[in-house]
């Protein structure tokens, strides 16, 4: 018999990486076989992101290309479903101006996406499955993990934060969190399985259990059942909202086995004005004193952040706010984004900046974390780390801190380490911007 191969090209955030994971699972479980080569490939998916213009713009494009596959070989099934195709103004766009697609289905249809598939096959006839609201959480979706050493466990789905500019809230639906026992033994799973890394994956992690209306089943609690598991492992998890970042959260991470010290924790701007605007819900004095909570009760621990210029209305003095508070947190790691405006949220009608006024700024503050995150560099000089080999090319090994930061080992070949397994390593130099370290038996 004929081997059917599949091709999915995946967009946007670790939510739909985590996804295509489980359209790998629905294909795998129909015989299907992965491969990245297109003109190979019996199904191709394209599993798509509406969080910026750009996102939308290149995977329209991406789409388009698939003309020539198409015609080249007419039974090819071309599927495109996620967060874009959720807005049915995107779904029928798809659908009228790209005739190669077979099958659009929106974010509330994914776990079906299998039965889809199946019923073109049968009758061949172009279908779109959009359903306007969110249904109950389907444990029974097969998965096919593709990320290496790290695991991604869904902890609920959805957002109920409406911040101004974000579009995720009306593709994503409400919040739903999954059942508490049923994270736990699926993480026990992994560990079992060895995964050194698993991450917990959420829109806004600690909202986790608010639908679950049990002061037993909250984000903390998760937490702290999930570091009793026994293993060799990290625990992380993205993304935390700064309004609802407890104590109590901070207390279990700081007492923690496995819980990575690396925070990822989005401010967005540093300035009130916008914050509110932003629908955000929190002052900067209160994202900075969340900030001073974390240093003194985790010392070593490492702070990255989402931000956006050129939000509307968004001054220079403004800007310099949030300029100004990525000099005085020293991130290690900045993710800066210009606010692009999307269909249907509040902000995409507030007065917008000019583009080449938010080209200006998101230079002048990537140029600034980047000289940052160059001078923390030494922070890490003469400190034991407990790091996972992520790689080995020639005679190097390449440890991954879980901040994301990388050392390199030289291997004199009587180390025996492996590939997907923690040690203990000790960092003895910076050369070139590349910190330089040894294995050693703590
Ligand atoms: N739920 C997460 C992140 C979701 S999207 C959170 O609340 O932190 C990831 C990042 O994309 C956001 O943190 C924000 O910085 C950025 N983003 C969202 N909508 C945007 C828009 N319309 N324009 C530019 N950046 C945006
Ligand atoms: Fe978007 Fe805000 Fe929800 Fe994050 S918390 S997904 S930025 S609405
Ligand atoms: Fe994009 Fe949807 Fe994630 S809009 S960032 S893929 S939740």
């Amino acid at each position: 018999m004929k081997t059917l191969y599949y091709k999915i090209n995946t967009y946007g955030c670790q939510m739909n990486v985590h996804e295509s994971e489980k359209i790998a699972g629905m294909l795998e479980a129909r015989g299907y076989h992965a491969t990245e080569d297109d003109t190979l490939a019996d199904v191709i998916v394209f599993n798509t992101c509406a969080i910026r213009d750009g996102a939308e713009t290149k995977i329209l494009g991406n789409i388009g290309a698939t003309k020539k596959l198409k015609k080249a070989k007419p039974d090819l099934i071309i599927a495109v479903c996620g967060c874009m195709t959720q807005q049915k103004s995107r779904a029928d766009e798809i659908r009228a101006k790209y005739p190669q697609v077979s099958i659009v289905l929106g974010t509330h249809n994914l776990a079906d996406f299998g039965k889809y598939l199946d019923t073109y096959i049968s009758d061949r006839h172009r279908s779109t499955y959009l359903e306007d609201t969110e249904r109950p959480i389907n444990e029974d979706v097969p998965m096919y993990r593709t990320s290496g050493h790290n695991a991604w466990v869904n902890i609920m789905y959805g957002c109920n934060n409406f911040c101004t500019y974000c579009i995720v809230p009306y593709v994503r639906g409400r919040e739903r969190s999954r059942n508490f026992d049923d994270i736990v033994h699926e993480v026990e799973t992994l560990v079992a399985d060895g995964y050194p890394s698993i991450t917990l994956l959420g829109q806004n992690v600690n909202s986790y259990g608010n639908d679950l209306h049990d002061a037993r089943f909250t984000f903390p609690k998760l937490l702290a059942r999930l570091d009793q598991i026994p293993g060799d492992y990290v625990l992380k998890f993205m993304t935390s909202h700064p309004k609802d970042l407890s104590s109590e959260l901070i207390d279990i991470i700081a007492s923690s086995k496995h819980i990575s010290h690396t925070i990822h924790l989005p401010v967005q701007s540093g300035n009130n004005r916008i914050l509110a605007l932003m629908n955000r819900r929190y002052t900067i004095e209160k994202y900075k004193g969340i900030v001073n909570e974390i240093r003194s009760k985790i010392p070593d621990s490492h702070l990255t952040c989402d931000i956006i210029v050129g939000f509307p209305t968004e001054t220079e003095e403004e800007f310099m706010d949030t300029y100004n508070l990525v000099r005085d947190i020293r991130y290690d790691g900045v993710f800066a984004f210009m606010y692009s405006p999307r269909r249907g949220t509040p902000a995409s009608t507030m007065e917008q900046v000019p583009s080449e006024v938010k080209h200006d700024r998101i230079n002048r503050l990537l140029k600034l974390s980047k000289s940052i995150i160059k001078e923390n560099s030494t922070n890490f000089l003469d400190h034991d780390y407990h790091a996972l080999c992520d790689k080995i090319v020639d005679d190097t090994a390449i440890f991954l801190l879980d901040c994301g930061k990388t050392v390199n080992v030289k291997l004199d070949g009587s180390e025996n380490i492996r590939c997907g397994k923690m040690y203990d390593i000790h960092v003895d130099s910076l050369k070139n911007n590349i910190l330089w370290g040894r294995k050693i038996n703590l």
